[in-house]
């Protein structure tokens, strides 16, 4: 596969970019939160909000899975900017959460409790925020070097988390649009490179190795 090499960013520039990367990231759900309060999210404000911090979770996901196929295929090497990916999604999850259990459902534990046990996809979101919880208490250099290589088996949790997310998703509607198609076939094919890859690196080593003797 041909491999493109970008310009580097200096890295004096990282931190800057990264820190630009989580401000960016969370403009999105604080401008929804601007627009809530001054009226701008519609006839059900609590709703659109609460749609709306679900969806960058979801895009955040992603945006996180991605930066492997882009390095593993394209060369394009963004590896840096993976833990901040991952964590603005989890604070869009809690955040999204912290919607529902409030503003949604008045934070009365039985409207919580059958909401639960009669819309299973809410068990689905809550399967995906508890799998992402050790995912971003350990998204430091310190739980790096103490789990070492546990550290990458633990994180795989992110492959499972986005299949509860997208079937949270779908299942939450009731006709399947363009959009929630959208992101079941980004999915299908995040997971299935992860499927295939072990296969296109061991074929790329062999090439090397081929190429060197
Ligand atoms: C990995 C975690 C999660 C992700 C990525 C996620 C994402 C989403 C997405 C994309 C939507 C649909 C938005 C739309 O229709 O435009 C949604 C809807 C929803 N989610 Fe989540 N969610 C997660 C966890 C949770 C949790 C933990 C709860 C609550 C316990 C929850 C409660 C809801 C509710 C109530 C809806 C609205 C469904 C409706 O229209 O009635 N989600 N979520």
């Amino acid at each position: 596969m041909a491999s493109l090499t970008l310009p580097a960013l200096p890295a004096r520039y990282k931190p800057a970019s990264i820190w630009l990367l989580y401000i960016v990231g969370l403009m999105p759900g604080l401008y929804a939160f601007y627009l809530g309060i001054f009226g701008g999210l519609g006839a059900d404000p609590v709703r659109a909000f609460e749609h709306l911090l679900g969806l960058w979770a979801l895009r955040f996901l992603c945006l996180g899975l991605v930066i492997t196929p882009l390095r593993d295929l394209f060369g394009i090497n963004l590896i840096g900017y993976r833990r901040a990916l991952g964590l603005i999604a989890f604070y869009y999850v809690l955040a999204h959460f912290t919607v529902y259990l409030t503003l949604d459902r008045g934070l009365i534990l039985s409207s919580i409790a059958g909401d639960i046990l009669k819309r299973p996809y809410i068990m689905l979101g809550m399967a995906g925020l508890l799998m992402l919880i050790p995912l971003a208490l350990t998204s430091n250099q310190a739980s790096i070097r103490r789990l070492g290589p546990s550290w990458n088996r633990l994180h795989k949790l992110v492959y499972p988390v986005l299949i509860v997310a997208v079937l949270h998703y779908v299942l939450s509607l009731k006709v399947i649009s363009a959009e929630p198609a959208f992101y079941l076939a980004v999915a299908t094919v995040l997971l299935g490179y992860r499927l295939v890859r072990p296969k296109i690196m061991a074929r790329r080593r062999a090439k090397r190795a081929t190429a060197r003797s």
